[in-house]
């Protein structure tokens, strides 16, 4: 993934130092004097590796950290990364901490949700575990970490590592010199703290877990091995269904000189290729399938693919579709499609904390399932990759989203870079999701032009990286004329999926009031990205009675009246399939520290509001979908 100055808007200087930094970051990242690798393996949940997920041992940093961060503010080497033990029967005085005699966290998982003294902490929490491993010739090993959440720094055997920022996307640091044969240790401080030039920044409508909140995991690769691949239906000017057999992409070696060869398996496709890798160790690629069935929700067929370079193989299991759009319409396989789904944090449904296993994902699955879905946005960060794996095989299509949600200090190049490269991250784990088919890049954001610029920037970027999907972001900025909204801003010019926020109800107006409102909406595909009000499970009353689960049905009722009036609505999402941590909600007896949008409670627990979604989505009764 590499990126070129000259791309960009010459008269920007500002944006011009933003590149320059991008360019200089890239995926290999050389943090310090210890040069290890930083990268992000695609495909690592297909490979064979060592487990870390367990009981972590850890001790609380509290604020100001000073186990971490030293009075300069400078990562402190010489700290608890030590790892070191107190002598506790004789001198002399030595570290006052003791990783092996300390309390555990789980991992993966949030630390808030396990131990009641750290519900609401945000702050350093350093973790520590000892591992077994045994060193094999002519192999480079690497620490896989799932995401977590928000910047992390690494030690192995007192070495340190790599650093890494951004709570929601996954990260691979080369551990092979810093490893022994036997026993061995890692030592990871997660800070969590909320700041101001971090995406998100510091205000935001969901709870701040931290910790190492998905797996971590040792991955050991040959010297030559396949770190990056792109496989996905070619993109044709126009679509045609009985020409859609050619795939094209391109499969990346590490250490690969040019010349290299690769061969690309689809057994079920007929597919058995050899490719050969130039200088840059990328071997881009097209080739015609024998027979292939694409994905979709009715059939969503997976295929797998094997990949071999040298002593290197990984497989993964991929669907091939074509999403478009032409017009007001979205284009699925050429046909034209209606979104119905929901909003879902990635939260875990009963025990809330972070959505970090199998049974979580089944969970919220199942209910979208029962809701009649077809399609979900994983609001408002990348979610565990589960998420999509599991959408992949049940035919849900995915919105996937970076969190730059509301305020967010978009003049500053520094935060255009960390965007950049989560998106890159975003991109890069997710891209062979045959159901993720739009990538949204904010989330609220105010209008003015040095936001619309830098996610215009943005938008073009995540094009570049990856042309064959959507780009969207979700809008909340319409402007009201008597009852007609207008939304005709600049950015939704550089968007092919106009995302359209809005809460009339409840935020605004009252529900009936949605009857009469006319929207002026540009000429591109407009899904109702978040629209909705907050419900009580089991308070009853009057329709108006806010609070009460008839006025939660009342107020998208009358929105339903109001959205059939859009002719280029294309899809529903109301907020939110559940309700969810916000510690800013804070109505007793109502909200608890929950927000309570959801069409089902924190606990399952089915609201009117569900039942209202399940029939409208089985009879298809708001919204068409040309
Ligand atoms: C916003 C925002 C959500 C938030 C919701 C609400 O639209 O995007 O993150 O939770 O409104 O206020 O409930």
């Amino acid at each position: 993934m590499t990126h070129s100055c000259s791309s960009r808007t010459a008269g920007n200087k500002a944006l011009r130092l933003a590149v320059l930094l991008i360019a200089l970051c890239d995926f290999t990242v050389f943090s310090f004097a210890q040069q290890p690798l930083r990268t992000l393996l695609v495909g690592v949940d297909h490979r064979t590796v060592i487990s870390l997920d367990g009981d972590w041992h850890y001790l609380v940093d509290q604020p100001p950290a000073r186990g971490l961060y030293g009075n300069d503010g400078k990562v402190r080497d010489n700290g608890y990364a030590l790892n070191t033990h107190p002598n506790i029967n004789s001198g002399p005085h030595n570290d006052e901490y003791d990783f092996a005699t300390a309390p555990t966290l789980e991992v993966p998982g949030d630390w808030n949700t396990q131990e009641p003294t750290l519900f609401r902490f945000e702050g350093v929490v350093w973790y520590q575990r000892d591992f077994d491993f045994e060193p094999r010739p002519n192999t480079r090993t690497f620490l896989h970490i799932g995401a977590a959440n928000y910047k992390s720094f690494v030690w192995v055997n007192q070495m340190r590592i790599c650093d890494h920022e951004g709570g929601f996307t996954p990260f691979d640091c080369e551990v092979t010199s810093a490893l022994k044969p036997g026993s061995n240790f890692v030592v990871i401080a997660v800070d969590s703290t909320r700041e101001v030039d971090a995406i998100p920044s510091v205000g935001i409508d969901w709870f701040n877990y931290g910790g190492l909140t998905r797996d971590v995991s040792l991955v050991s690769v040959p010297e030559r091995f396949i770190d990056d691949y792109d496989i996905h239906l070619k993109r044709e000017t126009t679509f045609s269904l009985p020409n859609a057999k050619t795939l094209a992409g391109y499969v990346h070696v590490v250490g690969a000189a040019a010349g290299t060869s690769i061969t690309l398996r689809i057994p079920e496709a007929g597919v058995d290729v050899s490719l050969l890798t130039n200088a840059e160790g990328n071997a881009p690629f097209e080739v015609k399938a024998k027979k292939l069935d694409l994905w979709s929700p009715q059939d969503p067929r997976l295929y797998r693919v094997e990949l071999t370079a040298g002593l290197d193989k990984l497989s993964d299991d991929i669907g091939f579709r074509d999403i478009r759009v032409e017009g007001t319409r979205i284009l699925l396989n050429g046909k034209a499609i209606f979104l119905q789904g929901a909003n879902v944090h990635a939260e875990a449904p009963y025990r809330t904390g972070r959505v970090c296993t199998d049974e979580d994902v089944r969970n919220i699955f199942g209910f979208l399932k029962d809701l009649n879905a077809n399609f979900v946005r994983l609001a408002h960060y990348p979610h565990d990759e589960r998420m999509e794996r599991m959408a992949d095989r049940d035919g849900i299509m995915v919105w996937s989203e970076i969190p730059l949600w509301q305020h967010i200090s978009f003049d500053k190049p520094e935060v255009y870079a960390k965007a950049s490269f989560m998106l890159s991250e975003m991109i890069r784990r997710d891209r062979n999701k045959a159901s993720v088919i739009l990538w949204s890049i904010s989330n609220e954001t105010a209008n003015n032009p040095t936001r619309t610029e830098f996610l215009t920037n943005l938008a073009n970027e995540a094009r570049r990286l990856d042309s064959t999907r959507l780009i969207t972001s979700a809008l909340n900025t319409a402007h009201r004329k008597g009852n007609e909204m207008v939304l005709d801003y600049p950015l939704a010019n550089v968007l092919d999926v106009v995302g359209v926020n809005e809460y009339i109800g409840w935020y605004d107006k009252r529900p009936e009031d949605a009857d009469a409102v006319q929207w002026t909406l540009p000429e591109k595909p407009v899904l109702l990205s978040e629209f909705g009000a907050e419900a009580k499970f089991g308070v009853h009353g009057g329709i108006d009675q806010r609070w009460a689960e008839e006025q939660q049905v009342n107020v998208y009722q009358h929105q339903f009246v109001m959205l059939n009036k859009i002719p280029q609505l294309r899809g529903l999402v109301p907020w939110i399939l559940m309700d969810f941590r916000s510690p800013g909600r804070n109505i007793p007896k109502l909200q608890d520290g929950f927000n309570r949008k959801g069409l089902l409670s924190e606990k399952g627990e089915k609201k009117q509001a569900f039942f209202l979604f399940q029939k409208v989505y089985a009879d298809h009764s708001v919204g068409k979908a040309e």
